[in-house]
């Protein structure tokens, strides 16, 4: 694709930190500082959707919050149009908040029980100021059939809805305003499995028809593949891998992301999935003291020495894609492929080679990564 054509960033997130300081208690004489996101850096491209995955704790929410300016970064940058979050002020602040809006995970909990819907998707217009009561009255109409409700439903308060058509009221509260960025925080985790393709179809739709640019969180990778265009990986307040969606789940290149597509059934059911869920030992440490070297060391089992005192930085590959892995070669002509193939038949295993090495050695990698057992 020419330069010139190419679609421009509309978010801009560079080496982006948000810590959370933990009081002192009686059982912790000292607070304490958690790492909730640390050193993230990516982009979002005006129309594009890119999904953020990753188990629970690993910042995915945080990372969210911070981009629509609710978390002011402890380091690094998010810019939204240009323009630096953090240093928006007063009118600009203002249409800012109008132009990037959030959809919740809980369709329960995020809807304000004793205002009817009407009054809950016209309260981002209320608070905006954007229109007469009347247009204002049209809009939440507008919304009402664009998410598939009734007309009536403006006039019935929440608790007379299902889980799904909740997150219709949510969905149409959050797009009321025209946002042309949306964060959506695991939309339908919180749903029925019935309902889910439901939501997760109206979104796609509604990201189409009104050119959306959208951050797509989730630790499910399934529901990830019918909405999203790139996927970002993360890991204990870090990326780990960032690539399209093809690439990522057809040839996941970091342990880790191999590790959660594990649990992802195939889109044909035929296939031979086996059905078994994330195969990952252990739990995710704390981010309040984060392992050293690479913060996925202690439940890799690809991880050597190096892996244990060296940071693996962030590599971009050919074909474009990221990754952060000591032994994430890139292997003929530009193809991906791992040095790894299992954990025993790794014949550097424990011995602190580097990362020269590997990468020296590329010709030789198998073509699809590991998958871990
Ligand atoms: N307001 C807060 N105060 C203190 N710690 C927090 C706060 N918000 C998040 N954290 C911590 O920051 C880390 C990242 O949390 P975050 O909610 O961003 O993770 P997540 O990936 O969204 O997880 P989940 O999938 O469970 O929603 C966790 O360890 C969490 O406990
Ligand atoms: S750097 Fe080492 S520990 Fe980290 S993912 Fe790669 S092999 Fe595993
Ligand atoms: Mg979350």
């Amino acid at each position: 694709m020419p330069a010139e054509n190419a679609p421009s960033p509309l978010i801009q997130v560079e080496g982006l930190a948000v810590t959370f300081e933990l009081a002192a208690h009686s059982w912790r004489w000292k607070p304490q500082v958690l790492h909730a996101v640390d050193g993230v850096s990516f982009e979002v491209c005006r129309g594009e959707s890119l999904a953020l995955v990753g188990e629970s704790g690993s910042g995915k929410t945080t990372t969210g919050r911070a981009l629509l300016g609710l978390y002011r970064p402890a380091r690094g940058s998010v810019r939204f149009d240009g323009e630096e979050v953090s240093k928006l002020k007063g009118a600009e602040l203002k249409r800012f908040r109008g132009r990037a809006q959030m959809i919740f995970q809980d369709p329960y909990a995020s809807l304000n029980p004793r205002m009817k819907v009407g009054a809950i998707i016209a309260e981002p217009l209320r608070a905006h100021g954007a229109g007469s009561q009347r247009q204002r009255r049209e809009r939440v109409q507008e919304m009402l059939r664009l998410v598939g409700l009734p007309p009536d439903a403006s006039n019935r308060f929440p608790y007379a809805f299902s889980g799904g058509q909740r997150q219709r009221v949510g969905i149409a509260r959050a797009l009321a305003l025209h946002p042309d960025f949306v964060v959506a925080d695991e939309p339908v985790s919180a749903l029925d499995v019935s309902v889910q393709a439901q939501v997760l179809n109206l979104l796609s739709d509604l990201r189409e028809e009104l050119s959306l640019t959208m951050l797509f969180i989730a630790h499910n990778l399934a529901v990830v593949r019918h909405i999203a265009s790139r996927v970002a990986v993360m890991y204990l307040g870090q990326l780990v891998e960032v690539g399209s969606r093809d690439e990522v789940f057809s040839r996941p290149a970091h342990p880790y992301t191999q590790a959660l597509l594990r649990a992802v059934p195939p889109p044909d059911p035929g296939a031979g999935w086996s059905g078994e869920k994330v195969s990952l030992r252990g739990e995710i440490p704390s981010p309040v003291s984060p392992p050293d070297g690479c913060r996925f060391h202690t439940r890799c089992p690809y991880a050597a020495d190096i892996c244990r005192s060296v940071v693996p930085e962030m590599r971009t590959f050919a074909s474009g894609r990221k990754v952060a892995c000591h032994f994430a070669v890139d292997a003929n002509g530009g193809e991906f492929s791992s040095q790894a193939t299992t954990p025993e038949a790794r014949p550097d295993r424990g011995a602190g080679a580097g990362v020269e090495n590997r990468a020296g050695d590329a010709g030789s990698g198998i073509e699809t990564g590991p998958i871990l057992s």
